[in-house]
């Protein structure tokens, strides 16, 4: 089996990057992370990338003139790594239509709400504030427009009496360290077809595979 080469892109805790480190373990994983690249210097994610053995990166987008020159330099180290997809785990900065472009179809993203509600900043706030009762994370391949794209996973969790941003955002997470690998894995293995901008499942998934449901909080929760 040829296992997909994946670069990471980061910006800070890199929880997601070990998730994805950790999958890449299994001998029958598809993909491999074969680069760590972090716009940010001295962030837990190249520590944990290190401790994998993994190549890192740091680009600081600010010894940059624009955002398109930033991004020539992560293009020009992604490529010399040989990576083939690049996924953004918790990668702060908006990049520009060259950059989608440049790698359509092979840029994915995770994002911490199920879209399309609450693309942008402080979703689990704003999730919250709304009132909704299921709130969760998407991973998506990234188009022009911020957090919008073909949707290739979700994990939904509950949102229970008594949570703040804290405690949600916590059940968030534990969601996307399970969705990010599940999707990067069908995703690489080429289990997912994009035509435009959907995205679909070739196969069924296996149970207890991509689309992740809560159970129901208890009455008393
Ligand atoms: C994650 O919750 C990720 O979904 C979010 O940042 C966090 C990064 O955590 N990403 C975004 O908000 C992107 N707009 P991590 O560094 O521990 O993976």
């Amino acid at each position: 089996m040829t296992r997909k080469r994946v670069g990471v892109l980061i910006s800070g805790r890199g929880s997601n990057l070990q998730a994805l480190l950790d999958a890449a373990q299994a001998p029958d994983c598809p993909f491999e992370i074969v680069l760590v690249l972090s716009n940010k210097a001295k962030v837990q994610g190249l520590e944990r990338a290190a401790a994998a053995g993994v190549a890192t990166a740091v680009i600081d987008h600010r010894t940059f003139p624009d955002r398109e020159t930033f991004e020539m330099a992560m293009t020009e180290a992604l490529e010399a790594a040989g990576a083939e997809l690049v996924c953004q785990a918790g990668f702060m900065r908006v990049v520009t239509s060259w950059f989608v472009t440049r790698w359509h179809d092979r840029l994915l993203n995770i994002h911490p709400s199920l879209l399309p509600a609450f693309p942008g900043l402080d979703t689990h706030e704003r999730a919250l504030a709304a009132g909704v009762k299921l709130h969760g994370c998407s991973v998506h391949l990234v188009r022009e427009t911020v957090d919008q794209g073909p949707i290739l996973g979700q994990a939904a969790v509950p949102v229970l009496p008594g949570d703040d941003a804290e405690t949600l955002a916590a059940r968030v997470l534990e969601a996307e360290h399970r969705l990010y690998p599940a999707c990067l894995a069908l995703y690489a293995a080429g289990r997912i077809d994009v035509r435009g901008e959907t995205a679909r499942l070739k196969t069924a998934p296996a149970p207890g595979g991509l689309l992740i449901n809560p159970p129901s909080p208890a009455a008393d929760a």
